[in-house]
């Protein structure tokens, strides 16, 4: 299959490249396509005539969305729109990246694929547009929510990733507060790279949930991060309440990857056992 891959340079989009290696892949970064400028993005798709688009771009500074709607919904919605009209008029598959954020966290047990969404911030609406365009418009398409994402290429667009922040404010003797009641899965985006390059050649179109198994607070993931890198960090626990981050985020927001089951599919290791593989991938850099 001829893949073109969008943003990358993120942390998925670095990821998915080895995983995607036995087909013809055409990573593209925000120099070579802005998905901002929609003529320009249909002219070289077009041109480049992929079998599949696979966008991991977004805006995705949840905070800064709060104050920037039109960027959150220019990259995480029209942008989506611009892109699966190209890809319905080259008669290609798209795959689509969502969040857990498009749920309201009131759940006391994962959120299938079928759980009604209700989204609490700029970020999470503009990302539920993009899925609704998707679900409405698009003839052949992988939608995909995760949550948590880390990976060894850093979050470019959110400077680090939470794993690298923990280690680095650790190494520099800061005392670190991590919120204790929001409850995620952390997923490595290895783990989600592979996982997509097992799916897409099924052609069993549709939304899906894939992240890592089980859950755990960020409080709890800090915890396992400097437990696992055998760091000694001044961590306490903390609440949203105190923390104040301009944009809410769901108390509960984990994903059961309940359609990767019911396909026999679900190749997703537990966040412990990704974490330990992530710190041991990147220990040569250290
Ligand atoms: N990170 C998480 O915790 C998380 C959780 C749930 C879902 N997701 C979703 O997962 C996907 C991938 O996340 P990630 O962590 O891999 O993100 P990432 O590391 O920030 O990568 C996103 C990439 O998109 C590029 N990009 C942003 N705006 C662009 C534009 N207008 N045109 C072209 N490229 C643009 C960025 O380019 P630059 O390098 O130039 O900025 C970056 O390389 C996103 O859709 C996100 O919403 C992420």
């Amino acid at each position: 299959m001829k893949i073109a891959i969008l943003g990358a340079n993120g942390q998925l989009g670095h990821d998915l490249q080895p995983a995607l290696h036995s087909h013809d892949v055409t990573p593209l970064t925000r120099n070579e396509i802005d998905v901002t400028n929609f003529s320009r993005t249909r002219d070289l798709l077009l041109e480049m005539c992929p079998d599949l688009i696979l966008n991991t771009t977004a805006y995705h500074r949840v905070d800064d969305c709060e104050t920037h709607p039109e960027l959150a919904y220019q990259v995480n919605a029209l942008a989506v729109l611009n892109l699966l009209r190209v890809t319905n008029d080259l008669d290609a598959v798209l795959i689509h990246i969502s969040t857990d954020y498009v749920f309201d966290g009131a759940a006391k047990q994962p959120y299938t694929e079928d759980a009604v969404p209700f989204p609490l911030s700029v970020y999470a609406n503009s990302k539920l547009s993009g899925e609704f365009l998707v679900r409405a418009l698009c003839k052949k398409y992988f939608l995909v929510r995760t949550c948590g994402l880390y990976g060894r290429a850093g979050s470019q667009g959110k400077g680090g990733n939470f794993v690298e922040t923990m280690i680095a404010k650790a190494k520099r003797g800061e005392s670190i507060r991590v919120v204790n009641d929001q409850v995620v899965t952390p997923t490595y985006t290895v783990d989600l790279a592979h996982q997509i390059a097992q799916v897409l050649p099924l052609e069993q179109y549709g939304l899906y949930h894939m992240t890592n198994e089980g859950s755990c607070t960020w409080y709890e993931f800090a915890c396992a991060i400097f437990q696992l890198s055998e760091i000694d960090a001044a961590l306490t626990p903390t609440t949203s309440d105190v923390y104040k981050a301009p944009a809410i985020r769901p108390r509960y927001s984990v994903l059961e990857n309940a359609r990767l089951k019911q396909l026999g599919l679900n190749e997703m290791r537990h966040w412990r056992e990704a974490l330990a593989a992530y710190l041991k991938d990147k220990a040569p850099h250290r």
